[in-house]
């Protein structure tokens, strides 16, 4: 463990954990877009900003990517702190002005966001996505473009692999704008504009799962197929 203090209060914090990690437990509320628990660091949306005393001077640093170190001082409510959020969060705006879980992160930081005629639902590249995908079903299906000269700045930078995508959809409910689509129709499920077959619970009869998803299950954990066609209501 490590002792550190946040906004005055000291807290003993785990090695290898974030600055994140124990402000939320001191109960201290940090922004964030880009993150998730169960899911690598990025350190993409730059809404979780705070102050850390870096060899006497405060410095900012993203709390999702800064590991907790002995004696560190960070400040979460700090003028200096609010003001990079609220910069981070207009940059998003900014970008993405009718992407409603950008608008809300502007709101949040004390932005105002005027309504305008219809929603959108942009990709910010915060790469859940791409790490839910790689890290949770492990198919690499999703991946950041090259992010180098040639691209435009607004343009998605995702790649789909349709050859690897088992159509679980675990990159839609990961997405925090609402970017990737997942559709469902009877025996399809389409997501990424890949057409999945659906497979029935041989039990009620509900379409549950893509074939492909259940195969692949098959091939990693050495279950048979036929075991696993019973949806989750009727085992
Ligand atoms: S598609 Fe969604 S989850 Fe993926 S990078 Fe874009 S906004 Fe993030
Ligand atoms: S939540 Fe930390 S940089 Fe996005």
């Amino acid at each position: 463990m490590v002792n550190i203090s946040i906004d005055g209060r000291k807290i003993k914090a785990k090695e290898g954990s974030t600055i994140f990690d124990a402000a939320r437990e001191l109960n201290i509320p940090i922004p964030t877009l880009c993150f998730h628990p169960d899911l690598s660091a990025f350190g993409g949306c730059r809404l979780c900003t705070v102050e850390v005393k870096t060899n006497g001077s405060w410095q900012l640093a993203t709390s999702c990517t800064t590991p907790v170190e002995q004696g560190m001082e960070v400040r979460v409510n700090s003028e200096a702190a609010k003001e990079a959020r609220k910069a981070a969060a207009a940059l998003l705006y900014y970008k993405h002005p009718e992407t409603e879980a950008v608008r809300e992160a502007a709101r949040k930081a004390g932005i105002e966001t005027p309504l305008r005629e219809g929603e959108s639902h942009d990709c910010i590249l915060c790469g859940l996505c791409v790490r839910a995908c790689n890290e949770i079903v492990g198919v690499d299906a999703l991946t950041f473009n090259d992010r180098g000269r040639n691209r435009e700045i607004d343009e998605p930078s995702i790649q789909f692999n349709p050859n690897t995508c088992i159509g679980c959809g675990s990159c839609a409910f990961a997405c925090p704008t609402g970017y990737v689509k997942m559709e469902q129709d009877g025996d399809r499920r389409i997501i990424w504009e890949k057409v999945f077959k659906m497979t029935p619970c041989n039990v009620c009869g509900r379409y549950f799962a893509p074939e492909d998803q259940l195969r692949y299950i098959s091939r990693t954990s050495g279950v048979p197929f036929s075991n696993l066609t019973t949806c989750t209501n009727c085992r």
